[in-house]
């Protein structure tokens, strides 16, 4: 019998994958102490997976040596500091064919390659279903990976709640309770965007701290009937302005997604412009006067709030753990008030939204 160890840990890779959220450095800062803590050299590939397989791109080199000194002061900060992207899959890397088509390849045998040759023991990826899902394809070919869930959308499977999220309520809560002075001194009838693709935990939660009067999530297709029925109740109450939340995903019954600009090859429909259709739409019917306010990247940008940056910490933390006592292909997630694991395919292909009821 020959009994084949898998090679000690001395060294591991961080990536930071898709659209950016308040607590990525948080993440970044606590995983790279824990493996420092046990000995081990971390480096950040830099922009998702783009600095390890498409060299060309980086002359001065696509990964980042972290080190305690690089780590120093980040928890507060936003973004991220080896950077993202949310393109160039490597696992379906879009390649244009002579006649102009495009077909998508598999790159994980050179990804895995490249891992090697890095002498990059373990991976952890932080990121959304998209960065989770490339992680368990390579966790599947046989890479060592933990994932880490960061989305402001909340929209992840298997935990209770993703890092970023309580950040970019924060900034949506704050950005209603202006709205709210000006909307009652002047009677209007204000509408506030936000983000939120296909599951409304902004809008519900900010809607909800915030005193919002309408929410419309994805969720649930709203009609213009209910909409000023509310309006009008209120109105009949004395109250005589309106706050309503509108989630970038929320659409009219019957209705489709508002989208920004053309679609690109390689990329999810930009959405936006919901809010001014609504406000719009309620001004035509009711003759109120509305304003339209769209919140947009100040939701990601900025630093974390403080329960960011604790949850941040304990997992960035328990990800370095998980690779101590060898539980690959998991994800770090919360339950409760415990950080726990789970097998990284309870999170992705399908989301987690809001429950109508
Ligand atoms: O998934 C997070 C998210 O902020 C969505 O709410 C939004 O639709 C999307 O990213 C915007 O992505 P981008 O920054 O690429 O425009």
């Amino acid at each position: 019998i020959v009994v084949v160890m898998a090679p000690p840990i001395r060294r591991i890779a961080l990536s930071t994958g898709g659209g950016d959220a308040p607590g990525l450095n948080a993440v970044i800062r606590a995983a790279t102490l824990a493996a420092i803590n046990r000995g081990w050299e971390v480096v950040g590939i830099r922009d998702g997976f783009n600095g390890l397989f498409l060299p060309e791109l980086y002359p001065d080199g696509g990964l980042i040596s972290l080190t305690r000194e690089r780590v120093r002061g980040i928890v507060h900060q936003g973004g991220t500091t080896i950077g993202t992207t949310n393109r160039g899959n490597p696992t379906a890397y879009p390649v244009q064919q002579p006649d102009g088509s495009w077909i998508e390849i598999d790159r994980t045998p050179e990804m895995l390659a490249l891992f090697a040759q890095h002498g990059i023991d373990a991976l952890i990826t932080i990121g959304g279903d998209g960065s989770l899902t490339i992680g368990h394809h390579l966790s599947e070919a046989g890479l060592r990976v933990i994932g880490v869930p960061k989305t402001i959308d909340n929209d992840l499977e298997a935990t209770q709640s993703t890092f970023g999220f309580d950040s970019a309520v924060a900034c949506a809560t704050d950005a209603l309770d202006r709205l709210h002075t000006t909307a009652a001194s002047h009677n209007r009838v204000m509408v506030l965007e936000v983000m939120g693709r296909y599951a409304g935990w902004i809008a519900a939660h900010a809607g909800i701290a915030g005193g919002g009067d309408i929410l419309l999530i994805p969720e649930i297709p709203y009609t213009y009937e209910a909409i000023c029925k509310k309006i009008a109740e209120r109105e009949a109450m004395g109250r005589l302005f309106t706050l309503v939340v509108v989630a970038e995903g929320a659409h009219p019954k019957g209705g489709a997604f508002v989208t920004h600009g053309e679609q690109a090859k390689d990329r999810e429909a930009r959405l936006g412009g919901v809010g001014e259709q609504v406000a719009e739409e309620i001004a035509k019917r009711t003759g109120k006067e509305t304003r339209t306010v769209v919140l947009g990247h100040r939701q990601r940008g900025g630093g974390p709030t403080c329960a960011d940056r604790l949850l941040c910490t304990r997992f960035g933390a328990a990800a370095v753990k998980l690779i101590q006592e060898e539980k690959y292909g998991r994800m770090v997630a919360l339950r409760g008030n415990d950080t726990i694991s789970v097998p990284i395919p309870e999170a992705i292909g399908r989301l987690r939204t809001v429950p109508p009821n």
